[in-house]
């Protein structure tokens, strides 16, 4: 009998610091598609790109991979209440976990700045959400001194159990493609996610089951770049608010996986995010958020500068699903919202609309 796809935890249970009589609190996240993308290998010049497709989690983000870790291990420590600081999807995720578990969830987001797709699925899953007159480094701030002096659980990023689930991400492209790929990109914000692959990646290579790491590229949007700059970025400001960051806060972690792998960091315009979160959509079938198109924009950035290392196989992750933010989507080029004709409800009404001629 065919059998569902059982979530990180169980799936690599080996690999994580889990035993088979752990509490595991679960929603299936993991197991998402690998999908080769030959529009997007073109453009790049490179010989095959794959887009991890994370947007296919059962939250719509790559969160949920390191959530099931987290809170699984604050549920065997007794925990009664989690607490995120967001931008969104982090909130989404730990609302959704928690329901799970029969635990409450508190998360703090950035007032104004989270898309309405995130907002709903955390009111849905009946977080108590606060908006804070401030941005994510300061919801940050707050969650780590409540979670430090108050009976809620932190389960952001900085919680290592939560990089030991998003590494899983590494393992899923190694037994997809059965190698690493030479180049890894993806969105860098709070610099989690780059830090959990180039961890899933080392263990890899430990095990001889790779024969070298891939490079690891993250990018970041230019109002937002406190990698390019070198120090925090005070006002960050950027349209992918889901990488609307100005302190990462696993800075050292990120700089290790940029240092060891030979990789890089770049940065994007607003412009160029958008441009290529309509390319993804348009010529690779893969509707992600404009945040998530942030790794490609940056590739492709590069690449027209002469400065993509050559690379046979890339892997792209796209970390987070259209609808979530879906209003881009519904404007074109420059702006202007998009609105479908309307048309009689006849077919030769429709036909006309769409120029056909009858056979
Ligand atoms: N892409 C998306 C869609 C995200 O939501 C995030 C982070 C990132 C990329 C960057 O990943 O922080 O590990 O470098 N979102 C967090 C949140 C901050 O609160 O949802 P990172």
């Amino acid at each position: 009998m065919a059998h569902q796809w059982r979530g990180v935890i169980r799936e690599y249970l080996d690999r994580l610091p889990f035993e088979a009589s752990d509490p595991v609190v679960t929603l299936g996240e993991g197991g998402t598609p690998l999908i080769e993308a030959p529009a997007l290998a073109k453009l790049l010049g490179v010989g095959s790109v794959h887009l991890k497709f994370e947007g296919m989690n059962p939250t719509g983000s790559f969160k949920d991979r390191g959530m099931t870790t987290a809170v699984s291990k604050a549920k065997a420590k007794g925990a009664q209440a989690v607490i995120a600081a967001s931008t969104g999807n982090t909130s989404a995720s730990a609302a959704a976990y928690a329901v799970k578990a029969g635990m409450q969830s508190v998360v703090l987001v950035p007032a104004g700045k989270i898309s309405w797709g995130k907002l709903s699925q955390a009111v849905a899953h009946k977080a108590q959400i606060l908006q804070v007159k401030g941005n994510f480094d300061d919801c940050l701030r707050i969650a780590r001194d409540l979670s430090e002096n108050y009976p809620v659980f932190l389960v952001n990023s900085v919680n290592p159990d939560r990089l030991q689930g998003q590494k899983t991400a590494s393992f899923e492209v190694v037994d997809v493609l059965g190698q690493a790929p030479d180049l890894h990109a993806m969105p860098l914000g709070n610099a989690g996610n780059i830090s959990a692959y180039h961890l899933g990646y080392k263990e890899e290579l430990a095990e001889g089951r790779i024969k070298a790491m891939p490079r690891l590229f993250g990018i970041q949007a230019e109002g937002s770049a406190p990698f390019i700059k070198g120090s925090p970025v005070e006002k960050p400001e950027t349209i992918a608010t889901a990488i609307r960051i100005g302190n990462p806060a696993s800075w050292d972690l990120a700089q290790a996986a940029k240092a060891e792998t030979q990789g890089g960091f770049g940065a994007v315009s607003d412009r160029e995010i958008l441009w290529m979160h309509r390319f993804l959509s348009q010529e690779a079938g893969v509707f992600v958020e404009p945040s998530s198109a942030t790794g490609a924009a940056g590739l492709y950035k590069l690449s027209q500068q002469g400065e993509l290392p050559k690379a046979d196989t890339v892997v792209i992750t796209v970390t987070g699903h259209g609808l979530k933010d879906p209003d881009w989507a519904l404007k074109d080029q420059s702006g202007r919202k998009i609105k479908p004709k309307r048309v009689s409800a006849t077919a030769g009404a429709v036909a006309d609309l769409l120029g056909l001629e009858r056979k």
